[in-house]
């Protein structure tokens, strides 16, 4: 057989990807660095329709309760100390003590063993390679000890050495920095969601799936801000089937029993029995349902997984992955959906210093006795002269019961931003006030989307093959051109006429469309199927006798006659 012939669907996909321009591994010219990948032409405005698609389904279509904002992707190191990246974004990795390679040290295990080993500890792994004799997979050497690696990508801010800054990982951070500014703006409502389209990083040790993991790439994420004694009513009516449609849930606990089939709950099961924590966290693994069967993933391709506590990312107490099946690499993640609490504003609020409540009002005031932190600012000015006002400002912020436990101390002084202040400095007081309302620190869901995966999935699944053809059925909303016009002959100036001013009527209304006059009609459907060109168009003979045009649909190859002033709403229709 030809190496030709021997192609898998994942090999032939990618070949097209490049030849079409869909995408391909960047710095190709100088050999290609793993992990990174150009979009090309088709690949552009195919992920552009996609991120249409979702800031559709996340945002457009939830107005009252979510907004879009765009934050910086360099960030200063301060606010993933605060994010608690700079401690926990790692992963575990292991050197060949022989040849110098370095391996993901649980996907090694993973391979090898064929046992769970994702959240393990660093010393966990060395154990079980040493106990198991793993040896180097290049060279067959001796493997170091495992430690951890940090997946940030470092720089520095400014010509100022120790000035450093780190490429965002994810884009929530800055929904979080900036959401009091923002919760302001949309008028100090909640429930509140924020969300980012934008480019993030991660330096992965050594990825090897293509566009599946990269190490530069687009996140489409919301953050959904809300009050956890008062969540308010998801708006179940705008998911499909309500609170009775169905979501396919592969819960923790059935993991570790060993099932691997997911199971089918109604959204009010889910929430109901528990098995989602939250109302909103299952609406928007809903929605996210929904949008990725736009994509062309029936929902039998797709189930929720929801994660063991060490496979947690640092900041969530509960996290699902939304899986499809791709044809290389099995099921992969195309969403997370994580319960991140009060998490990130609480650790954004004790770095920053600043209060990042919001302000809860009661129906009616209510008489309370409250717990008060008194300052003696003229003490801890003596104390501390130009460090007072951090303290200060710290102990303001603090919480009084906090303030309480640190007076709790034998000492004379207490310590506060690692500075002594005398104990008579700071008093707790108890009071009896009528209060109208509380400060709280709203909860957060998070669902988080990789949007070249979408990109890819939807290649794949919609890549097809025919005994003649390739064609990719991609749904028309995400087929990067939407039609194309054919003149049968390019010998007759009739023809071409009518076909170049159809085609100008689409470019008019910015619809994408292509105009290909090269070979025959056959070959031009061909190439057109070929990157998922729903509809295209053919002028012909009998269309300057009767002002109708030959229709073609991709999928089924039916072709139907409309007439020339009908041809630009009818494609319009079909593809919106
Ligand atoms: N914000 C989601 C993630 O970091 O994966």
């Amino acid at each position: 057989m030809s190496k030709e012939v021997m192609k898998d669907k994942y090999e032939e996909l990618m070949e097209l990807a490049k030849r079409r321009g869909f995408f391909w591994q960047s710095f190709e010219i100088y050999g290609g660095v793993s992990g990174f990948y150009d979009l090309g032409p088709l690949g552009t405005l195919m992920k552009r329709n996609i991120t249409d698609l979702w800031l559709k389904y996340f945002v457009l279509r939830h107005m009252d309760i979510a907004t879009i904002i765009e934050t910086p992707v360099i960030n200063p190191a301060r606010v993933f100390e605060a994010s608690g990246h700079l401690e926990s974004f790692t992963d575990p990795i292991v050197k060949c003590e022989r040849c110098g390679s370095i391996f993901r040290a649980d996907k090694l295990v993973e391979e090898k063993l064929k046992i769970r080993a994702e959240g393990k500890k660093p010393e966990e792994l060395t154990k079980i390679i040493r106990e198991n004799g793993l040896r180097c997979p290049s060279c067959g050497g001796p493997l170091g000890d495992v430690r951890t690696f940090n997946l940030l990508f470092k720089t520095t801010i400014g010509p100022y050495e120790g000035n450093t800054g780190y490429l965002r990982p994810e884009t929530a951070q800055g929904m979080f920095i900036s959401f009091k500014r923002v919760h302001t703006v949309m008028r100090g409502k909640l429930p509140l969601g924020i969300a980012q389209i934008g480019r993030v990083a991660r330096n992965e040790i050594s990825p090897r799936q293509g566009m599946i993991r990269l190490r530069e790439f687009t996140i489409a994420e919301m953050e959904f801000f809300f009050d956890p004694e008062n969540p308010g009513q998801p708006p179940f009516e705008r998911v499909a089937d309500g609170v009775n449609g169905k979501l396919n849930i592969l819960r923790a606990e059935d993991r570790l029993k060993g099932v691997e089939k997911p199971s089918q709950y109604t959204i009010d099961e889910a929430i109901k029995e528990g098995i989602v924590v939250s109302p909103w966290m299952a609406y928007w693994m809903a929605v996210s349902r929904d949008f990725v069967k736009e994509l062309g993933l029936s929902e039998d391709e797709t189930f929720f997984e929801e994660k063991l506590p060490e496979e947690r990312a640092h900041y969530a107490t509960q996290t699902f992955d939304q899986l499809v099946k791709v044809s290389r690499w099995g099921w992969v993640e195309v969403s997370g959906h994580a319960y991140r609490g009060d998490y990130d504003l609480s650790r954004h609020q004790k770095y920053s210093g600043q209060d990042l409540t919001v302000f809860k009002r009661y129906e009616e005031p209510v008489k309370k006795k409250t717990k008060k932190v008194i300052i003696n600012k003229a003490i801890i000015g003596r104390t501390l002269g130009s460090s007072a006002a951090k303290v200060i400002k710290a102990l303001e912020t603090m919480n009084p019961e906090e303030v309480k436990k640190l007076l709790e101390t034998q000492e004379k002084y207490v310590v506060v931003e690692g500075l002594k202040i005398p104990k008579e400095a700071v008093k707790v007081v108890t009071r009896e006030e009528v209060v109208h309302g509380d400060k709280i620190i709203p909860h957060v869901v998070e669902p988080s989307f990789g949007v070249e995966r979408l990109v890819f999935v939807s290649l794949d699944r919609a890549y097809t093959k025919e005994e003649d053809r390739v064609v990719l059925r991609l749904p028309p909303k995400i087929a990067p051109i939407k039609v194309a016009v054919f003149p049968l002959v390019t010998n007759d100036v009739e023809i071409v006429r009518i076909a170049r001013e159809i085609y100008e009527r689409f470019l008019n209304v910015g619809i994408a469309a292509l105009y290909d006059t090269s070979g025959a009609i056959g070959r031009r459907y061909y190439r057109a199927d070929e990157i998922g060109v729903p509809y295209a168009i053919t002028v012909d003979h009998r269309t300057k006798e009767d002002q109708t045009v030959t229709v073609r649909y991709r999928d089924t190859r039916e072709q139907i006659r409309i007439s020339i002033n009908d041809v630009l709403p009818w494609v319009l229709e079909k593809i919106r």
